[in-house]
């Protein structure tokens, strides 16, 4: 008999669904770690795969809250999406908070239509809408890649400026909202405490890393021509689309959602680097 699990993280292996769980667990809440590669260690864990339903109902079994992470860059995640919040709502889960994107409204294109979803299945839902993850520059992402080899960080996003958010502040926001004993059901959007250039993010990656980092700005279509060798054609138009809208100024603001959650501000870019990095180095 599956054991009943008070709420389920998927992308629990990820940049939000892992400090989640830690976080989570060290509440003591029993928390279900979702993903395609569940690790061995972890008896609370398991094989999760969007694309394969026979996977949902292990997943969903005793589950009262969810955390849903959608499938990185495919751009119609609905079609994958739909038969697990079918699953989720025949087993009795009767709360989601799903990890949308600022820029996409309910109804809009990719994760829009999983949102629009939500009041169908679920009595309370909450859409979080964060902005530009802080981790994209640090570890195997392409940019901390380029930063570390080549000295520079490539965008289409020119002077555009983005409030980066520290992808933890986002877990510690779903943690309140998995755990609380009544959500408003809203959409959040999330940004962190200071719009910045990918300019100034050379800057800080330059004092942090202690080398040089630079910002250099190419044409989207260049950049999605680039992106294209490191992944499926899709996900390199998606990004240099994206890239188009940071430089439209779209991504250029900030919100208290963090702070209205957690009761505290967002982290910092410096900070959130400087951590990473020191730790990279121990
Ligand atoms: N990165 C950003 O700046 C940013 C900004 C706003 C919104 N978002 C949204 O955040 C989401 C996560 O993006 P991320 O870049 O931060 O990735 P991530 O959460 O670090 O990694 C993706 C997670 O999803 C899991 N996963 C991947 N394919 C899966 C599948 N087919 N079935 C089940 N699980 C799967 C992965 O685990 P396994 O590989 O172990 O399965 C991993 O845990 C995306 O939907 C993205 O649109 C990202």
């Amino acid at each position: 008999m599956t054991a009943t699990h008070e709420v389920l993280v998927t992308g629990s292996t990820g940049n939000t669904g892992r400090p989640l769980v830690a976080r989570l667990r060290a509440q003591g809440v029993p928390t279900r770690a979702a993903s395609r590669h569940p690790s061995p260690d972890d008896h609370e864990a398991t094989r999760f795969d969007w694309y394969d339903p026979t996977t949902f109902d292990n997943a969903v079994a005793g589950v009262r809250a969810a955390y849903l992470v959608p499938p990185p860059l495919d751009p119609d995640p609905v079609a994958a999406m739909a038969p697990f919040l079918e699953a989720a709502q025949r087993s009795g889960v009767s709360r989601v908070v799903l990890l949308g994107a600022s820029v996409v409204e309910t109804g809009g294109p990719a994760v829009g239509q999983v949102q629009a979803l939500l009041p169908r299945h679920v009595q309370e839902w909450v859409v979080l809408r964060p902005s530009w993850f802080m981790q994209n520059f640090v570890g195997d992402h392409h940019h901390a890649d380029s930063a570390r080899t080549l000295g520079t960080i490539t965008t289409a996003a020119g002077d555009g400026r983005v409030a980066f958010i520290d992808a933890d502040d986002i877990a510690a926001v779903a943690a309140r909202l998995l755990t609380a004993p009544t959500v408003t059901n809203e959409e959040l959007v999330l940004t962190g405490p200071e719009a910045l250039s990918h300019t100034s993010v050379a800057e800080i990656l330059t004092d942090v890393l202690g080398r040089p980092v630079r910002h250099v700005s190419v044409p989207a279509s260049e950049f999605e021509r680039q992106l294209a060798a490191t992944m499926p054609a899709p996900g390199a138009k998606l990004l240099a689309a994206l890239d188009r809208q940071i430089a439209a100024g779209v991504e250029d603001r900030t919100t208290p959602g963090v702070e209205r959650v957690t009761g505290r501000p967002p982290k910092s870019m410096r900070t959130v680097l400087e951590a990473a990095f020191d730790a990279g180095r121990r």
